[in-house]
């Protein structure tokens, strides 16, 4: 070893003893004649001295010293004067007066350093991502990164799973993203694809008779990248044998109460609250909605149906409807221009034609251009739908019922953080259950997977899944955390005509499903278990956990926007050769192709 400690160990307990330490330059300061330097390392700070009496040859070596620099130092720990202590270090009480200094890497001036007040901008933090990893909020989450997976693991060990690993070379998984593939060489036009999630591999192995698998999977989505997405990420995937869903939420609300208890310190009441989808829907217009705070949506359609104000009116007729959100006390803050930009906001984000407000005034009456439309009474009874005070603000949406959904949801969360609505450190979790089996895709007339081909649907719709696939609900459960999926799992199916039901559903051919899924067929005919299980976002997790807003931030070398590694430069150019061995063409870009 060539330290004795670490920079994050010593105290006065170790005064006057002779320490060697070893470490980057932190902060240096030169107090004529004599030399302070904070050494860090992953475990603290340590200030180290070199004073005059050490002699001139060091304190010149010691001068020579440049931020980042790597050093290896002997001294000898000393209690620091008083009023000279640091509380804000562990060590802050002591210091370590050098008497020998070894240069072991001389660095260059560095683009940023990590100790700077001023974060620099995520590009360049990329680019050097070993000198961002070395800041101490990147250390402090790639710690508690660290925790939770081992937390994790040791819960499904200590609950009988079994860690099995799954391939990364392999055949499509569908998630509903584009797969990533890697060409084969020996089979000419042929492609492995990157797995979505190890969805069908971890079937198998319940079908194989193993029946708790537990795996900290890497997953591949070439998808539309956001502040919570990756195109590389990884899941904590979990599948089970003879059990129902409520064994699955019981096991997960487990392991979310002792991660919440030993890395937060909370006591996580259990059962975790659940909500059916559609009354997510109802009440906040998302599936995952935020719980830390109220302002849940208001439907007024049977009130907006009567009146003469043509934007409701006709929204009523034509079957859609008229839903709302009482911003309470906003009405102040949000001049007629800040409303003008909230409604271009949901014109251009979520396809809202408009958007219809009132403030409340001081005698709890509906002001707004609009309210020349309506009589006091239906304004009155509108007020007292929405339970309007003075100071009110209320906002409302005549559309189809996806588009009230979204603009809503859209609006709510805006406010939440706008108007302080919740506590940031409040942490909320809760399950949304029952999920619809599938949503309709216009585009290709036809219906999707709402969450994938595998899903069971309740036991009641099983009679008619095929005449009235709409009203399918599935046996599926997500996670909520903070208004965040975390993650999502269902009960699957176990029986080969069921899967070929919903396979034909889904508008796959009896030639295509055999083509692409006929392996799982086959593997359901010869003796499969009820079954069923989740996945978990790990990055999800740790970036809620750690309170962060992107989950690049708790990723070592994540991808940007782009998918781009701003570091190592990839996706990069291959050698001809290699495109030769693969026998692939590369063809000219153009702007359709290289969206
Ligand atoms: P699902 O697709 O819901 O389910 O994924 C499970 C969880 O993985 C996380 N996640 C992501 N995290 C970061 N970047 C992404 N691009 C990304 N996509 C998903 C989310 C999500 O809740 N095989 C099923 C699970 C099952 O049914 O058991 C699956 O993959 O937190
Ligand atoms: P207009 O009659 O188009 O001038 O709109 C009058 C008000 O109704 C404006 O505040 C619009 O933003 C709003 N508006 C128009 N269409 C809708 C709609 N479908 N839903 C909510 N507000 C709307």
């Amino acid at each position: 070893m060539l330290r004795t400690h670490t920079c994050g160990d010593l105290t006065k307990t170790q005064n006057d003893e002779t320490v060697t330490l070893c470490g980057w330059t932190d902060r240096i300061r030169d107090l004529g004649g004599a030399n302070f330097i904070d050494l860090r390392d992953r475990y603290g700070i340590t200030q180290i001295v070199f004073a005059p009496e050490a002699g001139d040859e060091l304190l010149k070596k010691a001068q020579k010293l440049r931020s980042e620099d790597v050093i290896k130092v002997t001294g000898k720990v000393a209690c620091r004067p008083i009023g000279q202590e640091n509380p804000r270090l562990a060590t802050g009480d002591i210091e370590v007066r050098v008497v020998d200094l070894e240069v072991l890497s001389k660095s260059e001036v560095p683009p940023f350093t990590p100790n700077q007040h001023e974060l620099p901008n995520e590009d360049l933090r990329l680019k050097h991502r070993y000198i961002d990893l070395r800041r101490r909020e990147m250390m402090e989450t790639m710690v508690l990164r660290s925790k939770i997976i081992k937390k994790m693991r040791d819960y499904f060990a200590d609950h009988q799973f079994i860690d099995i690993e799954t391939p990364i070379l392999g055949r499509s998984t569908p998630e509903g993203a584009r797969d990533y593939l890697v060409p084969s060489r020996v089979h000419h036009g042929k492609f492995y694809a990157l797995p979505q999630s190890p969805q069908i591999y971890k079937q198998i192995m319940m079908i194989a008779g193993y029946d708790r698998y537990v795996q900290i999977a890497r997953c591949f989505r070439d998808e539309d990248l956001r502040a919570d997405r990756q195109p590389e990420f990884t899941q904590l995937d979990i599948e089970m044998s003879f059990v129902d869903s409520d064994d699955i939420l019981g096991l997960i609300d487990g392991l979310m109460a002792e991660l919440a208890k030993s890395i937060l310190g909370i006591d996580l009441p259990l059962p975790l609250p659940r909500m059916t989808y559609d009354e997510a829907m109802t009440r906040f217009g998302h599936d995952a909605p935020d719980l830390r705070f109220g302002m849940e949506i208001v439907d007024i359609s049977d009130l907006a149906g009567a009146v003469d104000f043509q934007v409701f009116s006709k929204a009523v007729a034509a079957g859609n409807y008229v839903r709302g959100l009482n911003a309470v006390g906003a009405a102040e803050k949000y001049s007629r221009r800040k409303i003008d930009e909230l409604t271009e906001y949901v014109k251009g984000n979520f396809g809202a034609k408009g958007l219809v407000w009132f403030k409340v005034d001081e005698n709890g009456q509906l002001a707004s251009p609009s309210a020349k439309n309506f009589s006091p009474d239906q304004l009155a009874s509108i007020a007292d739908r929405m339970s309007a005070s003075p100071g009110d603000l209320l906002l409302f949406l005549a559309d189809q019922w996806d588009v009230t959904c979204r603009g809503l949801y859209g609006i709510r969360k805006r406010f939440g953080t706008e108007l302080n609505l919740f506590d940031p450190n409040e942490m909320h979790f809760s399950w949304i259950v029952e999920f619809p089996m599938f949503d309709w895709n216009e585009e290709g007339k036809c219906w999707n997977a709402m969450h994938h081909p595998f899903t069971a649907p309740r036991t009641e719709d099983l009679p008619t899944l095929g005449s009235n696939p709409s009203q399918a609900r599935a046996q599926a459960y997500d996670l909520v955390i903070n208004g965040f999926e975390a993650g999502g799992g269902t009960i699957r199916i176990h029986d080969s005509d069921t899967q070929s039901q919903v396979f034909s559903l889904l508008g796959l051919t009896d030639e295509i499903a055999r083509e692409r899924f006929g392996f799982l067929l086959d593997a359901l005919s010869y003796g499969a278990p009820p079954h069923g299980g989740i996945a978990l976002g790990i990055d999800r997790v740790v970036m809620l956990f750690a309170k962060l807003s992107n989950i690049r931030d708790c990723i070592a070398f994540p991808k940007t926007q782009k998918a781009t590694d701003l570091m190592t430069e990839a996706p990069g150019s291959v050698d001809t050769q290699q495109l030769e061995e693969l026998r692939i063409q590369i063809l000219e870009s153009s702007p359709e192709t290289d969206q």
